[in-house]
């Protein structure tokens, strides 16, 4: 079953999340699975629980269709995801958001980290990461921080990009997926 995927402005996206418990009453491998239905529908590379308006500590990454020589099938499920360490460089790249459909803008973020994580067979893993793949785990952490890409925008950027942030809150927005809006209009 695909989720629609919650749009800006929804209090979903800034809510506290929650640990995911091994014995809990959340099936996390038909979750995860449903999150990569989710996501590809949307063809996006990286989508968080609270997206789908569960405020849960997990997120799912693959970076396939971006053909990263360096992780050349990267597809995962982050569960528990705690980061660990950053370093490198700070990098400018420009992102999106599935829920924030139609604005891309640079973003600056550190170019390694080291990350630890359960997987949906409940095996704790520690990796590290650079580049893209490393960027789009910290977008994704950042979700479950309530934390958005647009939060790094300088004030005359967020001032600019007010009204289309309003639209897409009112579902004032064209997009080929399945989107829930905040303030649409019944
Ligand atoms: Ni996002």
């Amino acid at each position: 079953m695909a989720y629609s995927i919650v749009a800006y402005g929804d209090p979903v996206l800034r809510a506290q999340t929650r640990e995911l418990e091994k014995d809990g009453d959340i099936d996390v491998k038909q979750l995860s699975e449903e999150m990569f239905e989710t996501m590809q529908n949307a063809s996006g590379v990286g989508l968080a629980a609270p997206q789908i308006g569960k405020s849960l500590r997990m997120f799912i990454v693959d970076t396939t269709p971006m053909e990263d020589e360096k992780y050349p099938d990267f597809k995962k499920t982050f569960i528990n995801p705690e980061i660990l360490e950053e370093s490198g460089e700070e990098w400018d790249f420009e992102e999106g958001c599935l829920s924030i459909p139609g604005i891309r803008e640079d973003v600056s973020r550190y170019e390694k980290l080291t990350i630890r994580y359960f997987d949906e067979n409940w095996k704790e893993h520690i990796e590290s990461y650079e580049g893209i793949a490393a960027r789009i785990i910290q977008h994704e952490y950042d979700h479950l921080e309530g934390v958005l890409f647009t939060d790094y925008l300088n004030g005359f950027k967020k001032r600019l990009l007010k009204g289309k942030l309003s639209s897409i809150s009112r579902g004032d927005v064209k997009v080929d997926y399945s989107m829930r809006f905040p303030k649409k209009k019944k």
